[in-house]
């Protein structure tokens, strides 16, 4: 049996299965096959049409219709399936005793996180998530700024993840494209949130929510974040903005050469007993800077990642602990939509812990009831 405190034994090098290989997945395929420690890819997928048209750009890929085929064969999976399938998965495979890195968002339930990290622990295996942003410079820097003190006083975040589509059929948009945002304030603040607020509707689906709004507080450090993230809207937008009383940065992550930008601007009133409702304030401009930032794949960082750990038993920098917690935001901020108040995280741990399942299509479908 393999163990995840002392890493694999393995001298000839990992087998590597990939559930799932649509758009994300077959990105997986092309990174884990170019790793020297992974010693062979197979891939697990029930369309196949898509496991055809894979091998046929990689013929030494072996292709299985669904996991249990796939056991024998493989010693670590990478689950890159549609969301409700990520709990089922993982526990199957962490059960036959492999390591396992499953995309975002980690579960579709705090439940299925927690069972999810229970197993982990029991068949003593890798379970790491694929919160990619983790693995970006850019966010390495924002977050060596934060932590640096740089920025001066955090005044607030805000980020904004839209576009036209990709809509998905088993999660709304909240439990598609929050958790990226979620997993980069989380690792950026160094801290997990204490309450939610969620806002959002349904336009072009009937049952799933396309747009959505979330405030997110944090006690430590004592800071608001607001996250936009839509299916439905005219312009592609990737943008993180970090506003302190010293600098305001910029994460435009479709800006190829300057991801980031440090803004030495502010405003200040130049007396602080001053009368407030008289001006001046004073605004401040000074330079903008890109700072220098390493070029890497993400994606690819984070599978040799995954690898490493599994080989050396390192436990993961997106462990399943920090799955569990972006699951824990995401169920606070679908509970404070269906009832429109502010939602603390405590009362997800406290309903877990008096097994309270009280929200609405956590084993089927991630929105609200259709209208
Ligand atoms: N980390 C990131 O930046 C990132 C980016 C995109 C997508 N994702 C995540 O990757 C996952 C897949 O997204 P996608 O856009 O590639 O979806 P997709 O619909 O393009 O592909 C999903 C594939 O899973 C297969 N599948 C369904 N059930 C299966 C099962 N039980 N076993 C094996 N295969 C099964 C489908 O046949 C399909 O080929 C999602 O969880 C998504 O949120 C992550």
């Amino acid at each position: 049996m393999h163990s995840a405190q002392s890493g694999m034994k393995s001298t000839d090098g990992l087998r590597v299965g990939v559930a799932g290989i649509g758009y994300w997945g077959s990105k997986h395929v092309r990174t884990m096959r170019s790793l020297d420690s992974v010693s062979q890819v197979v891939v697990i997928d029930p369309s196949e049409e898509r496991v055809a048209k894979l091998r046929h750009s990689f013929p030494e890929v072996h292709g299985y219709p669904d996991l249990e085929a796939a056991l024998p064969a493989i010693d670590a999976l990478v689950v890159a399936t549609p969301p409700t399938t990520h709990a089922p998965l993982a526990c199957a495979a962490m059960e036959a005793g492999k390591h396992v890195l499953v995309e975002k968002p980690f579960a579709t339930g705090v439940q299925d996180a927690h069972r999810m990290v229970g197993m982990s622990r029991e068949r003593d295996v890798v379970l790491m998530v694929g919160h990619t942003f983790e693995y970006h410079s850019a966010v390495w820097a924002l977050r060596e700024m934060v932590a640096r003190g740089e920025l001066g006083d955090l005044y607030y975040l805000d980020t904004s993840r839209l576009n036209l589509g990709l809509y998905q059929h088993d999660v709304n948009v909240l439990f598609d494209l929050a958790p990226h945002d979620i997993s980069i304030l989380n690792y950026v603040l160094g801290s997990t949130p204490v309450s939610v607020e969620c806002w959002g509707s349904r336009h072009a689906h009937r049952r799933l929510e396309d747009i959505a709004y979330l405030r997110v507080c944090y006690d430590e450090p004592h800071v608001e974040a607001n996250v936009h993230v839509s299916w439905l809207d005219p312009c592609k937008v990737r943008r993180m903005t970090v506003v302190g009383s010293s600098k305001m940065v910029v994460f435009d992550d479709l800006e190829g050469e300057e991801r980031i930008r440090v803004h030495n601007k502010g405003v200040s009133q130049p007396d602080e007993s001053a009368d407030l409702t008289m001006p001046p304030m004073s605004y401040r401009y000074g330079e903008v800077v890109a700072p220098y930032l390493v070029v890497n794949e993400p994606l690819l960082v984070e599978d040799e990642h995954f690898v490493d750990c599994v080989l050396t038993g390192m436990s993961p920098l997106t462990d399943g602990a920090n799955g569990l917690a972006v699951v824990e935001v995401l169920e606070a901020a679908q509970l404070s939509m269906k009832e429109r108040r502010e939602v603390f995280l405590e009362e997800v741990r406290r309903n877990l812990q008096n097994g309270f399942d009280r929200l609405p299509g956590k084993h089927a479908l991630v929105g609200q009831e259709a209208v």
